[in-house]
């Protein structure tokens, strides 16, 4: 809808031979905003206040010239200009309601395929090998994991990358662990404990002289290339995976096997890499070592900041890796958008790093690559989220606790639900509440991780959410009677509508900006809205007449529907009863 009222506007200009006086970014600038107060209308721009200066006229007078030539379409019924030149829109009610009834039979629920869809890179989860996947890679796989269903929805081809920490000097150490491991305890290791793993290995190389050359050796064997370490480290790779795939599933992530992308993947290209850096003057030698200086980026010092793409002692770095895997995005799967969510503190990293590729030719300027950052997940003192004792938390232990949360919340209301429908209510409402709680802030900032705020039927969450779809199944179990022709009777339900009609754009905004908070956002004011409407417009009385009945049935359909889907764009279960 916003988009035909702005096209109307710019036709009118047109007629008014005032576009050519108007420069792109002035047009590019023009909004139409949802009113707050519909008294205003359903939309609002301030387009001539923003053009009247360059076109020396006086906002009203310019706004007054617009609206006498907007072309009339079927949906706005009214246009008023208000204050200094604002221009609200109404929109025709009965358009309104044949637009909802056309929702009702949408499985999209409005929500068109993009005209332009794009190959589209999403690089998110990205735990490392041998480690327990960390409080970051959980943020990380959870707000990566919704906008890859978004774009995805929208018709996109979305190609998820798993840029898993598979490589490093570290693997000589783990390998020569894994082998004493093997050699006390025989094959088929169940590595559960990472932690434990990593720790006693490291304890073993810092105290056994002949571990640590053994290590040291199987890291230059690795690099070489040589078949049994390549095959210990593979083993440790799949280990890790293994369990990372099962909480993936458990926690209704879409990442697979498939989609895993580790950093030894662009191992092959590196010297190529560097060479091609070096022919091109990027790449100085400075103490052995080759480093590229960005004048952009200095030290506290005010000196230049040295990216190294290769120690001196031949080993290659992160932004090596981090510079062939852009190429390789970009030449081999042929990304025109690349989304990167790492956390904030990665800024630098992948800012210099996309600077080299782009300084090196590696970055057309029609790709575009895009930072998703976020902030940390604090725990109820402001202080990073640790276990009791200052541990880190583990990402099983975490979705355990919930469950357990759920299932005392479940038999404190005195739940009748039991068995395999039990089990399955108890895994949504505490895999949604924790996904959600994550979603629903701005990822860019910090997020306290609040057991009692998340997992409450009140508010912002995924509880009330999840039992306002449940409430509203409820009517239909009540009731044999359909759904019909929608007829507005009174401002809640408008207001209802408008909300239900918002959705497509809800959902192209986290596309556009990668953030699924607004999606959050607009489920929780529909919920808001619908609850409201429950409240003050009984539906299944004996006093309300056929008609009505029928229409508010429509409205809690499509509400149910379209919270449904949402949801599920955010990687969030509904469940009938609850
Ligand atoms: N494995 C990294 C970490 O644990 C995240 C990788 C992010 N992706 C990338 N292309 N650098 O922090």
């Amino acid at each position: 809808m916003k988009t035909k009222i702005l096209n109307l506007i710019k036709d009118s200009l047109n007629q008014l031979k005032l576009s050519e006086q108007i420069s792109d970014s002035q047009l590019a600038a023009l909004k139409i905003e949802s009113t707050k107060d519909r008294a205003h209308g359903d939309f609002a721009t301030n387009a001539a206040l923003i053009l009247a200066k360059s076109l020396h006229q006086a906002p009203r007078q310019l706004a007054e010239q617009i609206v006498a030539h907007l072309n009339s379409i079927p949906q706005i019924s009214k246009v008023e200009i208000a204050g200094p030149g604002f221009i609200n829109f109404f929109i025709n009610q009965d358009y309104i309601c044949r637009q909802i009834e056309e929702l009702q039979q949408d499985p999209r629920s409005g929500v068109a395929l993009t005209a332009n869809p794009q190959t589209i890179v999403v690089d998110y989860s990205a735990p490392n090998v041998a480690k327990e996947m960390a409080v970051h890679h959980i943020r990380s796989t959870v707000i990566g994991d919704a906008c890859v269903r978004v774009l995805e929805f929208l018709g996109n081809k979305v190609i998820r990358a798993n840029h898993i920490g598979d490589w490093g000097t570290q693997f000589g150490m783990l390998i020569a662990y894994l082998e004493k491991k093997e050699n006390e305890q025989g094959q088929g290791l169940d590595l559960t404990d990472f932690e434990a793993f990593y720790r006693e290995a490291k304890l073993c190389f810092d105290e056994d002289p002949k571990f640590a050359d053994k290590a040291r050796q199987y890291v230059v064997q690795l690099q070489g290339g040589d078949a049994y370490c390549y095959k210990m480290w593979q083993k440790l790779v799949k280990l890790t995976m293994d369990q990372n795939i099962k909480l993936y599933q458990r926690l209704d992530v879409t990442l697979t096997d498939r989609d895993t992308m580790g950093e030894s993947l662009y191992n092959d290209m590196l010297p190529g890499i560097v060479a091609d850096l070096q022919q091109q003057g990027l790449a100085v030698e400075d103490q052995g070592a080759l480093v590229v200086y960005l004048p952009e980026y200095k030290n506290k010092d005010g000196e230049p900041l040295g990216n190294i793409v290769r120690k001196s002692d031949g080993g290659y770095l992160y932004t090596t890796t981090d510079l062939a895997c852009i190429k390789y995005r970009i030449e081999k799967l042929h990304a025109q958008r690349i989304l990167y969510f790492t956390d904030s503190r990665q800024a630098q990293h992948l800012h210099s790093t996309w600077k080299i590729a782009k300084l090196a030719g590696y970055i057309p300027e029609w790709v575009s690559v895009e930072h998703c950052p976020f902030g940390m997940m604090l725990g109820k003192d402001g202080k990073p989220f640790k276990t009791r004792t200052g541990g880190t938390v583990k990402l099983r232990e975490l979705l355990d606790e919930a469950e357990q949360r759920v299932e005392h919340m479940l038999e404190e209301r005195h739940s009748t639900l039991s068995g395999e429908q039990r089990a399955q209510v108890i895994h949504n409402i505490a895999i949604g509440a924790i996904k959600y709680a994550d979603l629903s802030k701005n990822r860019n900032t910090d997020y306290i991780f609040d057991w009692d705020q998340m997992l409450s039927f009140e508010g912002n969450t995924a509880p009330y959410l999840q039992y306002a779809y449940s409430r509203i199944c409820s009517i239909f179990r009540k009731t044999s009677l359909k759904t019909g022709a929608v007829v507005l009777s009174s401002p809640v339900e408008e207001e209802l509508c408008a909300k239900l009609l918002a959705f497509s754009t809800a959902v192209n905004d986290v596309a556009q900006k990668s953030l699924p908070n607004i999606l959050c956002t607009y489920l929780y004011e529909l919920s808001g809205l619908f609850m409201h409407f429950y409240e003050h417009c009984p539906i299944l009385k004996d006093e309300v007449s056929p008609e009505l009945k029928a229409s508010r049935l429509t409205l809690c359909a499509t509400t149910a529907q379209v919270l449904k889907l949402g949801l599920s764009l955010l990687g969030i279960q509904v469940m009938e009863q609850m």
